[in-house]
């Protein structure tokens, strides 16, 4: 033994580092699993799976110890309040726990809990610890910005000793039946059961007790995962109540246990979606193990999981508590507001096993079951009936996602890091060179002088405003990085600042905490202390942090947040928050409010300058769609994250955050060109497009590549250049009612069932666009699944496709070639000109393009606003209403505005002289083959050439109108025959 494993011979020995070295120098397979907890080593989640295995395997008996005291409940203006009794154990002791049942005009319902005892701070903290008694309760002050009017018609249909139900939303087509012993709550639509709650029983808030001191059981250490061993007089397992030990880190809990776990029942439903981030299929799966099923929960506990995992219910750096069920004709859904850590597990059964939804004849019904370690119990139920309903809801209370700056649509360049001025002006300069079209390069953290933020490296970066200018000559701009960790360090104003003015994160003895990330020792700034927020504001104006100048935006990372050398790389959960709240009932928010803090910043860089910010985010939660885009974080350069990142990004768009995307190219590792080529082709259809690479990778700009590859990347960055029209019409409708950017086929086609499962095809906005990108090496054609019976045209041949209904379609895809069908019966717009960047193709003119459904018709839509101030709130937008009828095309304005009347600002006075270039009809019916064409506008009659290509071999007929020089802004109509 000792010869082999002890290296006896130089050569055993050299092999030996040789391979090391080897294992230290190639992106590592994955992140280390073993530094982030599974359920069984985070104490509230082993204790309510335990409890959850303890109900199944008595199921005939056992009961829920959750009943309403059967007189307290009472009902007005559309609230049921009632107390919750808990029986404790065997002695009756009990614990009170208020429940109030809101019933919201929007149709969404509320319930919350909380507990008396906690509420009314009547109970004792332990380590004389300085944090709050409650439970945390102002998740909602962060997250939720309406959609709170109470339904005041909502009514009592039944009331009796042992239930009480209420009909409610709109048209009372919803009821709501609150049983009392035990504590159920049913949802049903039409008077069906959709939604249970807790008829599982697996209801528990673990309720506040005093800690027993007990000696220790002589001879047994304290294990990984928990902390004091024993029982307690109850019989419970209590060695994660008082403190818990990972990693070498103790937790200490000054509240002791406080878990809240609820069961939320999807009766009938086969598909549950949503509750970002994970790697893993979109249709989420089963997490007790068996076949095709995880074993673990899917868990929630934003964190810095760089080199993720694929296909797992692994944390990552984000979390949204949103998941909705759907089955053919329903979607419900339920939104857990609650920024603790969560684990989610998912089961789904046969319900003719379930003596409970007897009569539903063998359907698949997904039970779940929700564990948050702290905080009130806080969740909304929303009853569809469409997808579309439920990301409407969701977005009336979370907020819809903010209108971008329209260069953020546009292509980015980044890496770790653009080394100095000349660095970045050399590439500004090749992409000219290249005609490779970018909106935006990107400086990572080695612009800073010492990675104190705010400041700039001396030496590389002598000149930024030179370089700002630069770039601003063709209307790209900058992105520099801002981390939440200030350099710990003296004669560092911003620290200094910082620290004396009590504005950082507190450690568990409420002193300014101190951790580790890439400047070495920091403090971290607090953004819960409404203080903080407002000094993060001074430090951006532009005499402030100087350097940068109007075409400067912001990227915000690490804010999970990571902390190298915290538990599980992030804050321990007993620091303290402004309000005396502790980490732990915030962790998941935590991103949210210091993303806000630099939202803030940058509306109020200059007075009197109100545009609209750009804030990149690694970290988000609910609410954070309001604030701007986010990116998956640290991928590989690997064909399997590619694949992975289609899932992960349409994921959220249907959890009401959809200006997403991955780092093109893979951050870790070094792509091959085909892969780049693959990646780009995917990027051009990522709502948020950019290229990153790790500080050790080779560099990749697109123009490096050589030929055939540089010009492949090109025609990608074309594609989504000419497209940017339809993208920001995307992004308007997300922004009004919180339709995804790019969505699966189940929320554009809920009633195939064969598309429910489908994750890696996307239909763009409303165009009608439909794209596959390709994932796979060596991939020269891929299988395209069809959702209905309309006809569709390959985009760029205008081949009719041979498609069936719910059958797949083959098509080509060289490697210069992105599959990508255009739909019938839409229209959407363009902009043809090729350049450099989005800035210089503000007022040009647009092209539209006309797809022919099997019926002869089509519709879509174009909005346009100056995409950079909030003028468009109050007007200044362009909407049109594109309509293709018999023989007439027609635009109007979509809001039925009479935009004359609206008084025009000067982006709207400039789009006076932009006007409709061509028109291009795929499908065009042999009638309008004719050489002229009359277009009306502006009480005006002229004619426009028409060029008609008749079918030929399986491509579709076509005409081109053009030029048609009717006004965007006006209506118009065209007369094809
Ligand atoms: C994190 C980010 C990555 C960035 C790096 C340096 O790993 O996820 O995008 O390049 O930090 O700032």
């Amino acid at each position: 033994m000792r010869s082999t494993l002890g290296l006896s011979c130089n050569w055993t020995a050299l092999l030996y580092f040789a391979a090391v070295l080897v294992c230290l120098l190639q992106p590592a397979a994955s992140v280390k699993e073993h530094d982030f907890k599974k359920c069984h080593q985070s104490g509230f989640c082993k204790r309510n799976r335990a409890y959850a295995d303890d109900a199944a395997s008595q199921s005939s008996t056992w009961s829920s110890p959750y009943q309403v005291i059967s007189d307290s409940p009472s009902f007005k203006d559309g609230q049921l309040h009632a107390m919750i009794l808990k029986t404790i154990n065997a002695n009756s002791d009990t614990a009170r726990f208020p429940v109030t049942v809101s019933f919201l005009k929007s149709g969404a319902a509320r319930v919350t809990v909380d507990e008396e005892r906690r509420q009314k701070k009547d109970i004792k903290l332990r380590h004389n610890s300085p944090v709050r008694k409650e439970r945390y309760n102002e998740a909602e002050n962060w997250v939720i910005v309406g959609g709170l009017d109470l339904d005041k018609e909502a009514q009592v249909a039944f009331w009796d000793k042992s239930q009480v139900n209420i009909k409610y939303g709109p048209d009372s087509k919803l009821e709501a039946v609150v049983k009392f012993s035990p504590f159920e709550v049913d949802f049903r639509r039409d008077g069906a059961t959709h939604i249970k709650l807790n008829d599982r029983g697996l209801l528990n808030m673990e309720h506040w007790r005093p800690k027993v001191e007990k000696e220790k059981v002589e001879g047994r250490e304290t294990q990984e995962g928990e902390g004091d061993n024993g029982e307690d007089d109850n019989g419970e397992d209590e060695s994660t109540w008082w403190d818990e030990t990972f990693g070498g880190n103790t937790d200490s809990k000054p509240r002791g246990p406080e878990s809240v776990a609820l069961d939320i029942s999807f009766v009938g439903y086969d598909h549950v979606y949503g509750i970002p981030e994970h790697t893993g299929p979109m249709s989420l799966r089963q997490t007790r193990g068996g076949e095709g099923s995880y074993e673990e929960p899917y868990r929630m506990y934003n964190s810095d999981v760089f080199e993720y995992v694929l296909d797992s219910p692994m944390t990552l750096y984000g979390s949204i508590p949103f998941m909705q069920a759907h089955r053919k004709d329903s979607s419900v859904g339920v939104f857990w507001l609650n920024a603790a850590e969560t684990w989610v597990d998912i089961v789904k059964g046969k319900d003719s096993v379930n003596p409970l939804s007897l009569g539903l004849g063998g359907k698949t019904s997904t039970h779940t079951h929700w564990i948050s370690e702290s905080g009130i119990l806080d969740a909304f139920v929303l009853m569809g009936p469409t997808p579309r309903d439920l990301t409407k809801t969701y977005g009336e209370l979370t907020g819809y996602t903010a209108m971008p700056q329209e260069f953020a649509i546009g292509y980015h360049q980044c890496r770790w890091n653009y080394i100095s001025d000349d660095d970045v002006r050399d590439v500004d300069r090749k992409m000219d060179k290249f005609k490779i079209p970018y909106d935006v390069i990107w400086l990572d953290i080695e612009y800073t002088d010492d990675r104190k933020y705010f400041t700039w490296e001396q030496h590389s970066f002598p000149d930024p405003i030179g370089t700002g200018k630069q770039l601003e000559s063709h209307g790209r701009k900058l992105v520099v990085i801002i981390d939440p960790h200030i350099k710990k360090i003296d004669g560092y104003s911003v620290s200094k600042e910082m620290t004396s003015q009590d504005l950082a994160v507190h450690n568990k003895d409420d002193e300014i905490y101190e951790g580790w990330c890439w400047p070495g020792s920091s403090n971290w700034i607090d953004c819960f202390n409404p203080k903080a927020s407002e000094w993060w504001k001074t430090l951006y104006k532009y005499d402030s942090f100087k350097g940068t100048m109007e075409n400067t935006f912001l990227w915000n990372d690490m804010n999970e947040p990571s902390v190298f050398n915290g538990p599980e790389t992030t804050m321990p959960k007993d620091n303290i928050h402004h309000g005396h709240w502790e980490h732990r009932d915030i962790h998941n928010l935590n991103r949210l409010t210091f993303h806000n803090a630099t939202f803030e910043a940058l509306v109020t860089r200059k007075k009197g300058e109100l545009r609209r910010p750009f804030v990149l985010t690694r970290s988000f939660y609910a609410g954070s769609q309001r604030l701007g885009a986010m990116w998956t974080g640290d991928n590989q350069a690997s064909w399997d994250h590619l694949a992975a990142s289609i899932p992960m990004i349409l994921n959220q768009g249907i959890s009401g955050y959809p200006f997403a995307g991955a780092d093109v190219g893979g951050f870790f590792g070094n792509p091959e060109k085909d892969l780049m080529a693959r990646w780009y082709q995917a990027g051009a259809f990522y709502p948020f497009f950019r290229g990153h690479a790790h500080i050790d990778s080779r560099r990749r700009e697109p123009y490096l590549l050589g030929e055939p590859y540089t010009g492949i990347l090109t025609a990608a960055l074309r594609l989504r250049y000419s497209l940017l029209p339809s993208w920001y019409t995307a992004f308007f409708h997300a922004n009004r009612d919180g339709s995804p950017i790019v969505r699966p086929m189940f929320w554009t086609h809920p009633t195939e069932e064969g598309g429910f499962a489908i994750e890696n095809q996307m239909f763009v906005g409303s165009t009608g666009l439909l794209v596959k990108p390709i994932v796979e090496q060596d991939k020269e054609s891929t299988d395209i699944w069809i959702p209905d019976d309309e006809v569709y045209y390959d985009y760029s041949t205008y081949q009719v496709q041979n498609t069936h209904k719910g059958k797949h379609l083959t098509v080509k895809a060289a490697i210069d070639q992105i599959p990508l069908l255009m739909r019938g019966g839409h229209i959407f717009p363009r902009r043809d000109i090729p350049r450099r960047s989005s800035a210089m193709m503000r007022f040009d003119d647009y092209t539209l393009v006309v797809a022919v459904s099997k019926g002869g018709a089509a519709e879509g839509e174009l909005y346009a606003d100056d995409g950079d101030t909030f003028n468009h709130e109050k007007g200044q937008y362009i909407y049109r209403k594109l309509t293709l009828a018999g023989n007439k095309l027609s635009s109007t304005d979509a809001d039925g505005r009479d935009i004359k009347l609206t008084e025009a600002g000067s982006w709207l006075k400039a789009m006076r002289e932009v006007y409709v270039d061509r028109v291009i009809i795929v499908g065009a019916p042999a009638a309008w083959n004719q050489k002229q064409v009359q277009i009306e506008s502006e009480e005006r009659t002229w004619s426009v050439k028409v060029e008609y290509h008749a079918a030929k071999k399986g491509r579709a007929a076509f005409a081109v109108v053009g030029r048609v020089g009717a006004r965007i802004g006006e209506d118009w109509s065209i007369k094809l025959a």
